[in-house]
């Protein structure tokens, strides 16, 4: 069975519609006949400033929202990261055979940097996409379930593990980026050019799966459209109505076409009024589910337990065969 794995960062009280249309709910179908690998990445959380209580918190339930969302831990690995030593280890290694202008070259980083400024910004912040690359290769995943902003680091990847392969004798697997074109990116609904995002967006602009479904009927409702009135599917002209019309479609099961032809004649509200509806249909169980994970700690725990077994089992195995290509000395 090929081999998946993806990681969400716990740097939010909730995900939003964008991780999930674009990466978990992949991730639960890919479940069926892959071997996957999931996980939750804190030691990517801490390249920008953070609370210990509240990462801590959000890392237990982010698993408990991984689980409330369909991974299924008989027919998945569900691990956090830092309870798995070797993707630092690995980290290091790759950031050796990593050039300093191709690190500089990470739009994501450039885009975090700007925004920090540059004397607060972290090297951490700086290595984190060779960290992501270390994610990848220690499980010899074929496929990196992600969306469209995760691509660059997906790339760095395969070129690192090229690198790796030509030097010091083929370990690593290459993998490919799975990214599905219709929900690689969801946009932020205040402004629908720019992608809905944990850390950028503002309240407004996000809708959370763990938001009561009134506050997130709100934020549909006054989601940025355009002057005009006609519902068609035209990224340029009307980002704002195609955005919507991608999350109906993606919930409804309704194609774009089909969408188009119901919504003819009618106004705005109708189609955002439906929205509502359809989200909140999702999420309104949502929350439940995931206060039942998080009343049950130690289900959770051994989970996690199971998970970090599992994982350092592939990743122990992978970093020892790089260890012994670059010429380390094996421990005695
Ligand atoms: P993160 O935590 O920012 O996002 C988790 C997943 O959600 C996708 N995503 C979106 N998809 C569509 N529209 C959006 N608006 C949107 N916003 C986020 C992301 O592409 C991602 O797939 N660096 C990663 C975490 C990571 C990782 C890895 C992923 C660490 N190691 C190894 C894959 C493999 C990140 O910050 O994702």
């Amino acid at each position: 069975r090929p081999r998946v794995l993806s990681g969400i960062q716990p740097t939010a009280d909730s995900f939003h519609l964008g991780n999930y249309l674009g990466a978990v709910r992949q991730w639960v179908a890919l479940q069926d006949d892959h071997d996957a690998f999931y996980f939750v990445p804190d030691l990517h959380a801490i390249t920008v400033e953070h609370d210990p209580a509240t990462l801590a918190d959000r890392t237990r339930n982010g698993v408990a929202q991984l689980l409330a969302l369909g991974l299924d831990p008989d027919r998945c690995t569900v691990f956090v990261q830092s309870h798995v030593p070797e993707h630092s280890q690995l980290g290091w290694i790759l950031g050796c055979l990593t050039g300093f202008g191709e690190a500089s070259r990470m739009t994501q980083f450039k885009d975090k940097a700007a925004k920090q400024g540059s004397d607060r910004a972290t090297v951490g912040l700086f290595t984190y996409p060779i960290l992501q690359a270390a994610d990848i290769l220690l499980y010899h995943a074929d496929r990196v379930p992600v969306g469209e902003d995760q691509r660059q680091h997906v790339e760095l990847t395969r070129d690192l593990a090229q690198r790796f392969n030509s030097r010091f004798g083929k370990v690593l697997t290459v993998p490919e980026p799975h990214i599905l074109a219709g929900t690689a990116k969801i946009y932020d609904l205040q402004d629908p050019t720019a992608k809905m995002s944990k850390s950028s967006s503002t309240p407004a602009g996000i809708v959370n799966l763990l938001d009561d479904p009134k506050v997130s009927a709100k934020k549909i409702r006054s989601a940025v459209t355009d002057a005009e009135r006609e519902i068609r599917y035209d990224v340029a002209a009307k980002p704002g109505i195609a955005n919507l019309l991608t999350i109906h479609s993606s919930f409804s099961g309704r194609t774009i076409p089909e969408l188009e032809a119901d919504y003819a004649g009618r106004g705005y509200g109708d189609l955002k009024k439906d929205l509502a509806e359809i989200v909140a249909d999702f999420t309104a169980p949502l929350a439940k589910r995931v206060q039942a994970y998080m009343d049950d700690p130690a289900e959770l725990d051994r989970v996690l337990a199971r998970g970090a077994t599992r994982a350092r089992d592939v990743a122990g195995a992978t970093l020892a065969a790089v260890h012994d290509k670059i010429g380390f000395l094996p421990p005695t």
